[in-house]
């Protein structure tokens, strides 16, 4: 006899709605299986148990489960750079991802996760986390594609699209959590104009990809916890956006009022029964708040899974984790990120692509050459083995010249290296301790520990034994247990957006004997460079870049692979030039300025702007043409004009002229990678809809695009002095 749930999907599949097919189940409910339903539904001691001894990278959290109607729950694991359960491929971190300014590359990556993850039993994708990078010392910057509203939603959206042929997608973390030491106490107020216009856009282009959950945040937006948020979760995500999927919490301390979260619209506390249940109970008994309240949220989680087949997703074979195909595709899109910096002739000839005779020797510096750094050591780590480091790279790409390194040497050792050596490669930067999610102690949930039920229920610890016992996915113990609270690394906002002192030691030092010296950044964003720039004639951004990076860095810097990454933010000289930004802040203001926008505001050039990166050959672009509507359609013709085949970004940037609102000088509006072959010549087209250049009406708190004449820039970079232009007219304003 099929389950309730069953028979739930079968009416869904011959036509009725999930809506209807889901309040019919939630119908059958009874009160305590609906507020079971509220939250993971596994206790907190255990759950908190597990997840400290490893568990996290052992099994995905289980929520909204109802045995006796066969209700499976739905089965949650995180991202965004691959499966955190089990062995998994890393791909590189999404700020990479964000450099390949490349959507249907990251639909590509989204596959390849969901396809791994239905082998490890997830349903749930916890990846598609596009906070706006408003400073980049933000410890989880590389978790998010980069600063430019229109951008970001364009990739996330890529992402999702990709992950949901497979699972649900998650959202997160809605919204403003751009601080990560201060997340769990900082307010963050914020106009109607700069949370709209800035600061949400790209949440909306994913809710309209149809994204079936959303992560609130654990900050605070204007006064309220987001997870107890009315504003953010009931009236501009459902009611203004027209979400109908399923909200949950940002985990374990993700809400302070239960009820209140309720009644804003939050559907699960993930992932544990932890602060909401007992208030709920308590709420109910005394008649505060009503069944259809908790029947609703309900409706909602099952309303998604019914819509998304969970219980009934084909499952992978194992053997689709780090196959080949994804191994390589890991690979292709490390070597589609690097952003390559500086490139500059010495002796006649620019220093990259290496042009080496067989028998050269090269010189592989700094303390990252040679180690496993592949990103964040919290909520996004991926337990993948083997992962190429840059010195395997090079050492197996160059296999007909001589490679000398050593890192534990002292400088004026390594100096005699570099010395001898016929080039140097210098890798410096960042790993998970410096910049990445920061689960350290913290005063801010404090207050929260007394909200914590003392004991769990017996019967409930039974069942999630049962489940841990049956879903344990190997991945090596030296990779998941690792630092300071046996799971995660320190982590948190960089201290510092400069390199340390003993990068730049390394740097200066090599520099002064061996004029080839190459930098290779390893970072989640922007670094300052300006104090060692100039002594080094190339520079190339490496990113954390997953399973297989060591080999595409060897690949780009062989010359096997052009370079066509391009910068997701701005790289500025001084970090004067960034807005405020104090990671123990409690409270902070966040208004329209931020990255490029707020340079060009300033007056203050980038070191390097948004959007650009170098080629190993160049780019001429030349005929444009803009044709208006309400959607606006941008040609332009982009030759080749050098040697090699290449790629280029084709960037549509807007601006009003004369506008009488404060808005930023040239903003995103559409953008194009494009593959060119050496001396072609390729016509693109770009469009972007008239609603990408609207302003937010403060009053009917609609949405209007302002009159006059707007200027379309089409050029290679944010403020390119190559820039073509061609004018938009837009006769009046338009009311949207
Ligand atoms: C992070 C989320 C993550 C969740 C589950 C939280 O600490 O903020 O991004 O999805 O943990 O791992």
């Amino acid at each position: 006899m099929p389950s309730a749930y069953e028979q739930a999907l079968t009416k869904v599949a011959s036509g009725t709605s999930p809506e209807v097919a889901a309040a019919e189940l939630v119908a059958q409910m009874t009160l305590d299986e609906k507020v079971h339903c509220l939250d993971g539904g596994v206790p907190f001691w255990i759950g908190i148990g597990d997840i400290t001894s490893g568990g996290y990278h052992s099994r995905p959290f289980r929520g909204a489960r109802v045995e006796r109607l066969g209700i499976p729950g739905f089965h949650f694991s995180d991202g965004p750079r691959g499966v955190v359960v089990g062995e998994a491929t890393a791909f590189p971190v999404s700020m990479a991802r964000g450099a390949t300014f490349d959507p249907e590359l990251e639909v590509r990556v989204g596959d390849a996760i969901g396809k791994e993850l239905r082998a490890i039993g997830a349903d749930l994708y916890g990846g598609i986390c596009v906070n706006l990078l408003r400073h980049p010392a933000w410890g989880r910057a590389q978790e998010t594609y980069g600063e430019d509203p229109h951008h970001v939603g364009e990739m996330g959206a890529g992402l999702t699209r990709g992950a949901q042929r497979h699972v649900m997608a998650t959202l997160k973390h809605f919204a403003l959590n751009s601080m990560e030491n201060a997340r769990f106490g900082i307010d963050v107020s914020i106009d109607e104009r700069s949370l709209h216009e800035v600061y949400l856009p790209h949440f909306k282009r994913i809710i309209d990809e149809g994204i079936a959950c959303v992560m609130t945040a654990y900050n605070s937006v204007n006064g309220e916890w987001c997870g107890e948020n009315t504003e953010l979760i009931s009236d501009i995500l459902r009611g203004e956006w027209g979400f109908t999927g399923f909200v949950i919490s940002d985990w374990i301390f993700g809400l302070r009022d239960g009820v209140k979260s309720l009644q804003a619209g939050l559907d699960v506390e993930m992932p544990y029964r932890m602060i909401r249940n007992a208030p709920i109970v308590s709420a109910l008994s005394e008649g505060l708040i009503s069944e259809e309240l908790v029947g609703s949220a309900v409706t909602r989680t099952l309303t998604t899974m019914l819509k998304f087949n969970v219980g009934k997703l084909p499952v992978s074979d194992r053997s689709i984790v780090m196959c080949e195909e994804h191994l390589a595709l890991s690979q292709e899109v490390a070597e589609k990120s690097m952003v390559l910096l500086k490139n500059q002739s010495v002796a006649g000839a620019n220093v990259l692509p290496l042009n080496l005779a067989a028998g050269s020797t090269i010189g592989v510096f700094g303390r990252l050459a040679g180690v496993r750094n592949i990103g964040d050591g919290g909520s996004s780590d991926v337990m993948a083995p083997n992962v190429v480091t840059p010195l395997q790279g090079i050492t197996d790409h160059f296999a007909n010249c001589k490679v000398v390194h050593d890192a534990d040497a002292t400088i004026d050792t390594q100096v005699a290296l570099a010395k001898q050596s016929d080039i140097a490669i210098v890798i410096v930067g960042y790993t998970k301790e410096e910049e990445g999610e920061f689960i350290g102690d913290s005063e801010d949930t404090a207050p929260m520990l007394s909200l914590i039920p003392r004991q769990d229920d017996q019967e409930l610890a039974r069942e999630y034994e049962k489940y841990m016992h049956e879903n344990h996915h190997y991945a090596p113990d030296e990779l998941r247990i690792k630092s300071r609270n046996g799971t995660f690394s320190i982590g948190g906002d960089r201290e510092s957006l400069r390199l340390m002192e003993v990068d730049v030691q390394l740097i200066r030092s090599i520099s002064q004997v061996q004029p080839r010296t190459i930098v290779v950044i390893i970072a989640g964003s922007a670094v300052v460079m300006s104090e060692w720039i100039n002594e080094v004639p190339a520079v190339l951004m490496g990113w954390y870049s997953g399973s297989n990076g060591g080999r595409a860095l060897a690949n780009v810097l062989s010359g096997s692979v052009n370079p066509s990454g391009r910068l997701p933010f701005v790289i500025p000289h001084d970090e004067s030039h960034l807005p405020f930004f104090d990671r123990n802040a409690k409270a902070i203001t966040y208004d329209y300025w931020h990255g490029q926008w707020k340079l060009d505001r300033d007056g203050n050039t980038a070191m390097f702007p948004f959007g650009f990166g170098h080629s190993y050959t160049s780019f001429e672009y030349s005929d444009v043409s803009v044709e208006s509507g309400e959607v606006v359609k941008v040609q332009c013709s982009v030759r080749n004009t050098g040697t090699r085949n290449g790629a280029s970004v084709v960037q549509v940037f807007a601006g009003c002229n004369e506008s009488v609102i404060e808005r930023p000088l040239r903003r995103l509006v559409a953008f194009k990678r494009i593959e060119v072959a050496a001396g072609e010549t390729v016509r693109v087209e770009c469009e972007f809809a008239l609603s990408k250049i609207a302003t937010r009406d403060t009053t009917s708190h609609g949405w209007f695009v302002e009159g006059g004449t707007w200027t379309c820039e089409v050029g290679q970079f944010s403020g390119d002095p190559q820039a073509l232009s061609a004018l938009l007219q837009v006769p009046e304003i338009i009311q949207l």
